[in-house]
């Protein structure tokens, strides 16, 4: 025994609890686990019997030790491995030089371990920090020459295996991701590789192509649906592109029509390695679009107010029309609500889901007109987007198309118009091909279309397809009897939104509307009632609030200078005798309001 070997016969090294060093085998598990269970088989199939092999954590605990003798030598489980009691240990040198250390026989500073050997070597984590270490062990004279050699190959074994674990972790969580995003949408997703074979699809892909994802994977694409499919030019350009339209004639099923993205896959060296493409039915692109821009019908039968025999019956034929396909025109001045009747026959109908489509077709310039209406194919005329656009008629699909002004539908476009409506499918400027739609026509107009007809401004034969179910909507001037319902609906609806509190619609205001001839009709009258709302400064309506003409053409019992007069004291009381409010209200000068005052003797009231 040399002086500097510690002999600790009779003290016993620290240990942990068996609780303690079950919990240190759980938060090491990762690195120390999977590989035990290798060991422990490799190991029962080892003649020689006398090694240990020992796993250590960063805090020198020995976690487990394996033997195929069974036994657990000089660094047994629990053991804390300190320098204290241990000395110079191949664990210790290992863990705070961090290399793998060899330290034989003599070279221990501890008595006990004179006549042993080990070999150690740390386990580093993904970003090189120290699990804990292992250890081979054995006595002085059956130590191998490659005890360093074995813990070092160990070693690298278990930091592979635990690196893979994090990796294929990783992958578990990332398909589970990628699972929700692919199910989750609607859109299609199809992953090639750069054969154009198929990685993977997701179940929308499956569905809009109409085909099995099961027997498509490891398949080229060609070999899976019948037509030809378009994301081939990717794989000659290797350039992806970004919501391209597409239209795609299958023999099996029809017109297949969606917006594309392609993104091109690359490997670390940039090369070509596939494509993701990602698909949408237009449908859902028309949906989208229409609620976006507002394509929405906000009116029904319930909003039509009057009571007039002319407008029930309006609204009896409407109601009929809401219930059927046919194609509607509405005939009737402006103002009269046309528009309010065709957004109620699609609201009330079996396509009110559906969008409502306006169009204005005196609106649109003339050369601009067909592109609006039926949308063109890539690249069809100079100045269209490259990528061929889809027209109003497209977009109205599953709804109803409303063609306000028809009589002025370009006569050149009404060949192509009477051809939609009897096909019901369009073909865009530029194209060849028909894409059907599934629209509902409703048509309106304020002129006499015989009489276009006879000027040849419009053709006869459109004329009758549209007029399948005629609608006239009476001026108001022909259903006085709506007047005063209308005027107390518009007061009460319009109070709302000017934050008007009006008690009492005087007779004096109603009376001149019932004689009013109303050449803007109903929308006449609306806008006379905002604008007596706006200048009625107390909770009464009543003839001052009227606009001139009105009181002028209303051939009543008074004489307009009376009316003149009273409506002059009216608007003083109003005002409290503040003569500027009062010319302004009554659109006359300063000096006219003196003059009249003289001229008709008028006091102010005390
Ligand atoms: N019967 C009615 N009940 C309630 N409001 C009505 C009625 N008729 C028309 N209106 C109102 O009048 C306004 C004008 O109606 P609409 O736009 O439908 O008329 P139009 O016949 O299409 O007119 P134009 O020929 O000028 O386009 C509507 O905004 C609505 O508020
Ligand atoms: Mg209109």
């Amino acid at each position: 025994m040399t002086k500097d070997h510690k002999n600790l016969k009779n003290i016993e090294p620290v240990r942990v609890s068996p609780e303690e060093l079950n919990r240190r085998r759980e938060t090491n598990k990762v690195w120390f686990s999977s590989i035990v269970s290798l060991l422990e088989k490799f190991i029962s199939k080892i003649k020689k019997k006398d090694f240990f092999i020992s796993f250590i954590d960063s805090d020198r605990v020995v976690l487990k030790t394996i033997s195929p003798s069974g036994g657990e030598g000089v660094f047994t489980e629990g053991v804390v491995i300190n320098e204290e009691f241990f000395g110079t240990t191949s664990i210790e040198c290992s863990l705070t030089r961090n290399e793998e250390v060899e330290v034989i026989g003599s070279d221990h500073t501890l008595l006990q371990l004179k006549d042993w050997a080990c070999a150690s070597s740390p386990i580093h984590d993904s970003e090189g920090n120290i699990y804990g270490v292992i250890s081979f062990t054995s006595k002085l004279n059956n130590y191998p020459d490659y005890g360093l050699g074995i813990i070092s190959s160990l070693s690298q074994a278990i930091e592979k295996e635990v690196r893979w674990r994090e990796i294929s972790e990783y992958f578990k969580l990332s398909k589970k991701y990628l699972d929700i995003i692919s199910k989750g949408t609607k859109d299609g997703i199809i992953c090639l590789d750069e054969e154009a074979k198929i990685l993977y699809m997701n179940e929308a892909a499956g569905e809009i192509l109409h085909v099995d994802i099961k027997n498509s994977l490891g398949k080229f694409i060609v070999d899976i649906v019948d037509f030809n499919p378009v994301i081939l030019s990717v794989f000659k350009t290797h350039e992806g592109y970004t919501d391209q339209e597409f239209i795609i004639n299958s023999p099996l099923w029809g017109t297949l029509h969606f917006i594309k993205s392609a993104v091109v896959v690359r490997d670390e060296k940039g090369n070509f390695a596939g494509v993701v493409d990602f698909f949408r039915k237009i449908g859902r692109v028309r949906k989208f679009v229409t609620s976006y821009i507002g394509a929405q019908a906000k009116f029904n039968f319930s909003d039509i107010i009057g009571t007039s025999l002319k407008l029930k019956e309006a609204i009896r034929i409407s109601k009929i029309a809401s219930k059927s396909n046919s194609n509607v025109l509405i005939l009737g001045e402006t103002g009269t609500g046309k528009e309010m009747f065709a957004q109620a026959i699609h609201y009330e109908g079996l396509r009110k889901n559906g969008p409502f489509m306006v169009i204005n077709c005196g609106a649109i310039p003339r050369e601009l007109a067909e592109s609006e209406f039926f949308g063109y194919e890539p690249g069809s005329f100079t100045g269209a987007d490259k990528r061929g656009r889809p027209g109003k008629f497209e977009l109205a699909n599953r709804g109803t198309i409303f063609l306000d002004e028809i009589g002025e539908f370009p006569l050149g476009l009404q060949v192509k118009l009477l051809r939609v409506l009897q096909e019901r499918s369009i073909t865009r400027i530029g194209g060849t091909r028909a894409i059907a739609i599934d629209i509902r026509i409703i048509a309106a107009s304020n002129r006499d279309l015989s009489k276009e007809i006879d000027n040849e401004n419009f053709r006869k034969d459109l004329y009758h397809r549209l007029n399948v179910i005629q609608i006239n909507l009476p001026p108001l001037k022909d259903r006085t009897e709506d007047i005063p319902i209308l005027v107390n609906y518009f007061v009460e609806k319009l109070s709302v939104k000017l934050q008007k509190n009006i008690k009492k619609v005087d007779d004096s205001f109603i009376k001149p509307l019932t004689t009013y001839h109303f050449p803007g009709n109903v929308r006449e009258l609306e806008n006379i009632i905002e604008r007596a709302l706006n200048i009625c400064e107390n909770n009464e309506l009543n003839i001052s609030h009227l606009p001139r003409e009105i009181i002028k053409n209303n051939p009543s019992l008074k004489s307009i200078d009376e009316i003149k007069r009273e409506s002059l004291i009216q608007v003083l009381q109003d005002t409290k005798w503040n003569i500027l409010k009062t010319a302004k209200i009554l659109g006359i000068s300063r000096p006219t309001v003196y003059h009249h005052i003289n001229k008709w003797h008028i006091q102010k009231k005390s």
